[in-house]
């Protein structure tokens, strides 16, 4: 049976880490950014929605991890179920049942994989075009960085020119396996302090306040160029020097933003000085830090480095867990019409 025409459809989608930042928009409600980023999509984890439209009209219900949400968590979602019944000219409420299989909170950007995984199954089961760039427009609008976790590999977001959003959109550059031996050791840090202001508000007074943020936006686009020449070329020193740079120029503008935008603690802070200390041992970039808007801090390497570098890592006291993760597949419809990608 084909599951769309019964109005149920469920998609999952991978969290992504940013080596581009996004920070910053110049449309709140379309959710159009200042500036191009770009992210890997990561392996092994993920959120996995299902939503089922109707019959009746009522009330839309939210399950995340077995327990029913109803304060701000539940809103996010209505407004997106909103969106979709307004495009689709659906009126009956929704029942959406969400799971991660990793923390919440653990700072993998659930949002991103969450709203991706919603974006796809809502748009699937309200028969709206379920391409990849249609659920990553549709992402976007529940939390920016969820429209590049509907790629796979190494994903831009072109943040565009036009008013109407058309030429903002999300693509692949690189697939997953294009760079075999690059590895994310992904430190979860002890008592990483909860968000007390979301990212998209955080962003917006970064843009209102901090002196360094317009100079960051002139440097964005050479920094993209070396990224994308560096990756191509699978050039790990000018890949790990410009994903430094770039990491410590979103920090930077954080904490010059007022009031400052702090998200390291004590141990993150432990973690970068560790990977700079392992590159000016090594007499060259071996690795590279880089974290979000969060106390959890990525550190990329490759192949011959991982084992030393682990090791070192692990000394760092106050890191409650490391994992390894990889560049992995996008988003994708189970139990579905064909259970198909819809796109790498
Ligand atoms: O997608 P949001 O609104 O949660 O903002 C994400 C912002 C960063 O994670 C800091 C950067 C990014 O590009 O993912």
């Amino acid at each position: 049976m084909d599951r769309r025409r019964s109005g149920q459809a469920t998609y999952v989608a991978p969290p992504n880490i940013a080596l581009i930042k996004y920070w910053g928009v110049r449309d709140v409600g379309l959710v159009l950014p200042n500036n191009d980023s770009f992210s890997v999509t990561l392996d092994r984890f993920f959120s996995r929605t299902r939503v089922r439209f109707g019959p009746a009209q009522g009330p839309d219900a939210f399950r995340l991890n077995g327990r029913v949400e109803r304060g701000d968590r539940r809103r996010a979602v209505v407004r997106m179920l909103d969106e979709v019944r307004a495009r689709s000219g659906i009126d009956a409420g929704a029942s959406v049942t969400s799971r991660n299989n990793f923390p919440t909170a653990s700072g993998l950007a659930s949002s991103a994989s969450g709203f991706a995984a919603l974006a796809g199954a809502s748009a699937a089961a309200a028969r709206l075009p379920t391409d990849g760039r249609s659920i990553s427009r549709l992402a976007r609008l529940g939390s920016g960085s969820a429209c590049r976790s509907v790629f796979g590999g190494f994903v831009e977001w072109k943040a565009g020119h036009r008013a109407d959003g058309r030429d903002c959109f999300a693509r692949p550059r690189f697939p997953a396996g294009h760079w075999p031996g690059l590895v994310d050791l992904v430190g979860l840090v002890e008592d990483a302090p909860v968000k007390s202001v979301r990212s998209a508000v955080a962003m917006q007074s970064t843009v209102a306040t901090s002196p360094g943020y317009p100079d960051r936006l002139r440097e964005i686009p050479g920094r993209l160029r070396r990224l994308l020449r560096a990756l191509r070329e699978r050039d790990e020193a000018e890949f790990f020097t410009v994903v430094i740079e770039e990491c410590d120029s979103f920090r930077s503008v954080c904490e010059s933003t007022r009031p400052s935008l702090d998200y390291l603690t004590p141990p993150s802070r432990r973690i970068l000085a560790e990977v700079r200390e392992a590159n000016r041992e090594a007499g060259t970039p071996i690795a590279a830090y880089t974290h979000d808007a969060g106390a959890h801090v990525h550190v990329f390497t490759t192949g011959p480095n991982v084992r030393a570098l682990a090791r070192r890592l692990r000394r760092v006291p106050r890191v409650a867990r490391w994992i390894s993760v990889r560049p992995g597949p996008g988003g994708r419809f189970v139990g579905g019409p064909s259970g198909r990608r819809a796109s790498r």
